[in-house]
C-alpha cells in the first residue's frame, strides 16, 4: 500500500532525505554499489549549490572523497596544508599537523564544492533526485515497508516506497522527530559567543590558517582563493552583523591577530558578512527502525575545528558499509551496530571541537580559568606530545567503517 492518494508512486531501496553533503555522499557509495536510491531535497538546486559553509577537510574525508571518484576538482583547486599557525600574546607558533600524523594533509575547499561534485557525479549516473519536495514526511519507519511523502511545487502529492530511510536532513529536518520521544536522549550546549565571519576581497595575509587567542576574543585567518580572504572574529552571540563597522572589524582583526614581529594583515572592501551562533548537540540512538540518521540530523559541532561536514562523512561511511553489507547478503548486523558505532566517533569530535573552542575562545568572567587557559596553551606549544596529540584529532581519526570492504 503505497501512496494512497499520491499521484506518482515510486519504490526503490534507499530513500535519502536531504541534498547535503550526507545525502549526496550516501547516494553516491550506494550507486557505486548498484544500489538504488532517490534523494528528496526540500530547496532548489541553485539554493543548494550556493550555499557557502566552512570547508575544511580532514584527511579521511579526502580519501572517502576520492574513493567515491568525486575528488578530481578538490585535488587541483584545494588548498593542501600542512598545519596551521596558532596565535596569543603576540607569539606565533606553527603546529605542523602533517608532519606529527605521518603527513596527513587537510585540505581548504569550499563546501557547496563538495555539493556541486557530487550533483554532478549524480547527474552523470541519472539517478533520481528531486528538488523542491515539499512537506516530507516519513511513515510507517519501524515496519519492513517504510515510506515518505511529499508534495511538489504544483501541489501534486507523490510517495517513495523503500527498505531503508536515511535522514540527512540536517539540524531542523523531520527525521530526528520519528525516534519517539521515550527513546530519544538530546545532549545539546550553547556557547556565549559566536562568530562574526567576513569574505573580504583582498590577497590573503597567509599562506596557511591563522588561529589566535585574544584577551579581546578569538579571531581566524582563512583564505578562500588567492584574491579572496576569510576572517572571523568571536562577538557576543546576538550580535547583528550589519550593526558592526567594517572599520571595528579590521581594527579587531589587527589586535587579535597583530604580532611582535612585522607581520601584517593587508585590509580590503567587505563583501558579506555574517554571525555564526555556536552549539554542541547530539542525538542518542542514531537509528529508529529502518531510518538512519547522518550528518547534522544527529550532530552539531561548534565551528572552530570545522568538522562538521567531516562528521557527516565520517557517518556516511559506516552507513553505507552497513547498508551495502545487507545488500550483499552479510545480514543486517553492521546496520544493527550503525548508532553504536558511528557515536563513538561522533563524540570523539564533539570533544575535540569543545576542547578546541575553550583553549581559544575569551570567556569573561573568571580570572582563574583565563590563566589556565594560557597554560593550556603553553602545554600545547611547548610539548612535541601534546601537538602531536592535538594534530591527530585535528587532522580527522580514521573512519570506523568504510564501504570498500563491500565496493
Ligand atoms: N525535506 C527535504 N529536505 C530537507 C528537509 C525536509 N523537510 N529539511 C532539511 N532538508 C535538507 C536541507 O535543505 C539540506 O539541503 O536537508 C539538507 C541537509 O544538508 P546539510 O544541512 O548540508 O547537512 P548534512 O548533509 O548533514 O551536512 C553536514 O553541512 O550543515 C553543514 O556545517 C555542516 O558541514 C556540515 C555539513
Ligand atoms: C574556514 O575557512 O571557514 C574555516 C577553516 C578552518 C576552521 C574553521 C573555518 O577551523
Amino acid at each position: 500500500m503505497i501512496g494512497q492518494g499520491a499521484v506518482s508512486a515510486t519504490k526503490t531501496s534507499v530513500v535519502m532525505i536531504g541534498a547535503g553533503p550526507a545525502g549526496l555522499l550516501l547516494g553516491r557509495l550506494l550507486g557505486l554499489a548498484g544500489i538504488d536510491n532517490v534523494v528528496l531535497e526540500q530547496r532548489t538546486r541553485q539554493y543548494v549549490e550556493e550555499r557557502i559553509r566552512a570547508g575544511l577537510l580532514e584527511h579521511p574525508t579526502v580519501e572517502m572523497l576520492k574513493f567515491a571518484g568525486v575528488a578530481d576538482r578538490l585535488e587541483s583547486n584545494g588548498q593542501f596544508d600542512d598545519g596551521f599557525e596558532l596565535r596569543f600574546e603576540g607569539v606565533r607558533t606553527w603546529v605542523p599537523t602533517a608532519d606529527l600524523t605521518g603527513g596527513k594533509q587537510t585540505v581548504l575547499y569550499p563546501q557547496q564544492e563538495v555539493v556541486k561534485d557530487l550533483l554532478r557525479a549524480r547527474d552523470d549516473t541519472g539517478q533520481p533526485i528531486v528538488f523542491e519536495a515539499l512537506d516530507v514526511a516519513l511513515h510507517d519507519s519501524d515496519t519492513e515497508r517504510p515510506r515518505v511523502t511529499y508534495r511538489d511545487p504544483d501541489g501534486a502529492e507523490h510517495a517513495v516506497e523503500a527498505d531503508f530511510i536515511a535522514g540527512c536532513d540536517g539540524f531542523h529536518g523531520p527525521s530526528r522527530e520519528t525516534i519517539p520521544a521515550r527513546l530519544r536522549q538530546e545532549f545539546q550546549q550553547d556557547y556565549p559567543f559566536g562568530w562574526l565571519g567576513i569574505l573580504a576581497d583582498v590577497p590573503p595575509s597567509t599562506r596557511e590558517l591563522i588561529y589566535a587567542h585574544h584577551d579581546n576574543g578569538f579571531a581566524m585567518h582563512s583564505r578562500r582563493s588567492p584574491t579572496l580572504s576569510r576572517l572571523y572574529l568571536q562577538v557576543p552571540p546576538d550580535t547583528d552583523a550589519q550593526e558592526v563597522s567594517d572599520r571595528f572589524i579590521w581594527d579587531e582583526l589587527q589586535t587579535r591577530l597583530g604580532t611582535q614581529d612585522d607581520w601584517t594583515l593587508a585590509e580590503g572592501p567587505i563583501l558579506q558578512k555574517s554571525v555564526t551562533a555556536m552549539r554542541s548537540f547530539v542525538v542518542e540512538p542514531l537509528q529508529h527502525g529502518r531510518v538512519f540518521l547522518a550528518g547534522d540530523a544527529a550532530h552539531i559541532v561548534p565551528p572552530t575545528a570545522a568538522k562538521g561536514l567531516n562528521l557527516a562523512v565520517s557517518d556516511v561511511s559506516v552507513l553505507s558499509e552497513a547498508l551495502i553489507a545487507r545488500y550483499r547478503g552479510a545480514g543486517e548486523e553492521l546496520l544493527a551496530a550503525y548508532s553504536t558505532t558511528a557515536l563513538r566517533r561522533i563524540w570523539r569530535a564533539q570533544e575535540f571541537s569543545r576542547h578546541m573552542t575553550a583553549l581559544l575562545h575569551h570567556v569573561p568572567g573568571s580570572e582563574f580559568e583565563a590563566r589556565l587557559q594560557r597554560a593550556r596553551l603553553q602545554n600545547l606549544v611547548k610539548s612535541e606530545h601534546t601537538m602531536a596529540a592535538f594534530s591527530e584529532l585535528y587532522v580527522g581519526l580514521p573512519f570506523e567503517g568504510h564501504p570498500e570492504r563491500f565496493i
